[in-house]
């Protein structure tokens, strides 16, 4: 440990390395031990991995901005100016007016019983099976049926949006090779976006459509059609593959947890929150100060680029006792899986109706898991997900 220019503990831990990235939990620990601000001067940024940092970050605002961009390189940072994610109050705000009718409770009230059915039906086919990959089979199916129509997106082009939305989860890293090899796939997102989701081809009703009539009300302007038809539709993907396919794999994994849900369905809440907390989707976004900051004795001034680690914050040992243990009856419901505060996560009350809708067709039908061979992780920048989790079911 040496210090900077800054004055603060310094580590060279690569954080986008391979071996990090398939095992962050280790390293976190690390940074965490080191102090409330540790600077990572290979990437030019300061680490926030304790839990105390990281919702300070996340809950002001005015000293952690994202109107620079939330991710680790210029070329994203600077494309995606003046989107949702990256612009701060008031504009931020116009743009998330547009979507928070559809997705606040009463609306998704009324998606329940379909997306119930759906997740059932599906359900009830793998199992019948015996023997199925719940990531490739399972979690990937799941927001791609809902989701999609949801969004109102036309036909043409949705097959591509799976692998768009992985693209995502390596371009706001730094600029490595996994982020120089998504970015034309996030091109061609865009242009897909541009040239085939126009007015008229929108399913009447989807969200997208929803976009573009605020746009000729004058409530945004046209150009953030596209951002933010994207900024819906890549995040709400890949982020939910991930947490299905981690809450299979942690239940597999701990079938004393399995089997309490199994006996009490209203658990189920509560277990998809620690889903969440062990294995945060989203691991890292990015802000910068536009005010000095100080923690425990130690202080960044302004317009210093921070990392801001959900998924080292979500186990922290001083937030929650005994991190690294699975336990769905924990006191989990501050965990930051879905950020918090101006930018929290607006997909995050459609997620758990998603969610919850599969973990309760899986509890009424599976008595145990099994592995059926080697679970198969895919190495992103910015998200955590497997790719591959064969399993048999009893
Ligand atoms: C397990 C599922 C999900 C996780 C873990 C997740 C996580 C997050 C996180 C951590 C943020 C905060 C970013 C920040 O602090 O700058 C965020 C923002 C966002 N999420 Fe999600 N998300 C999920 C699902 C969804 C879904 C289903 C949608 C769409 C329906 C969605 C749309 C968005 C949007 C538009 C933002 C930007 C909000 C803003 O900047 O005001 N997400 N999400």
């Amino acid at each position: 440990m040496t210090t900077t220019g800054l004055g603060l503990p310094t580590s060279d831990i690569d954080l986008f390395s391979d071996e990090v990235l398939a095992d962050p939990y280790p390293y976190y620990r690390r940074l965490q031990d080191m102090g409330p601000l540790v600077e990572l001067p290979q990437y030019g940024v300061v680490a926030l991995a304790r839990y105390a940092q990281v919702t300070d970050a996340l809950t002001d605002w005015e000293t952690f901005s994202s109107a620079d961009g939330v991710g680790l390189n210029d070329i994203l940072n600077q494309a995606f100016q003046g989107t949702i994610i990256a612009s701060d109050p008031p504009y931020h705000d116009q743009l998330r007016a547009v979507l928070a009718e559809r997705l606040a409770p009463r609306s998704l009230r009324t998606l329940r019983a379909d997306i119930t059915e759906r997740a059932d039906r599906h359900v009830e086919d793998l199992v019948a099976r015996g023997s199925f990959d719940a990531v490739t089979e399972l979690a990937r199916a799941v927001p791609v049926a809902i989701v999609l129509d949801l969004l109102g997106f036309p036909a043409e082009g949705r097959d591509r949006l799976l692998e768009w939305a992985e693209g995502f989860g390596n371009v706001n890293g730094p600029a490595n090779e996994r982020m120089q090899g998504s970015l034309p796939v996030v091109e061609e997102l865009f242009g897909w976006l541009t040239t085939t989701c126009t007015r008229e081809r929108m399913v009447p009703g989807g969200f997208a459509t929803t976009i573009h009539e605020a746009a000729e009300r004058g409530d945004i302007p046209e150009e953030a059609v596209v951002p933010l038809m994207s900024s819906y539709a890549l995040p709400a993907m890949e982020t939910t593959i991930s947490a299905i396919g981690s809450a299979v794999q942690l239940f597999m994994e701990n079938p004393d947890q399995w089997e309490a849900v199994r006996a009490d369905h209203s658990l189920i809440p509560g277990a998809f929150n620690e889903v969440l907390r062990m294995e945060s989707p989203v691991q890292v976004f990015t802000r910068v100060t536009h005010r000095p900051y100080s923690a425990e004795g130690v202080s960044i001034p302004e317009n210093v680029r921070v990392v801001v680690l959900y998924g080292a914050a979500n186990r922290d040992e001083r937030r929650y006792p005994d991190p690294d243990r699975f336990d769905v009856r924990r006191e989990n419901v501050d965990h930051v899986a879905f950020g918090l505060g101006t930018h929290s996560c607006p997909g995050q009350g459609l997620t758990r109706l998603e969610a919850h809708a599969v973990l309760e067709a899986l509890a009424r039908r599976v008595d145990r898991w099994e592995p059926a061979g080697e679970p198969r992780r895919r190495i992103m920048n910015i998200t955590r997900a497997l790719d591959s989790l064969p399993v048999v079911v009893h």
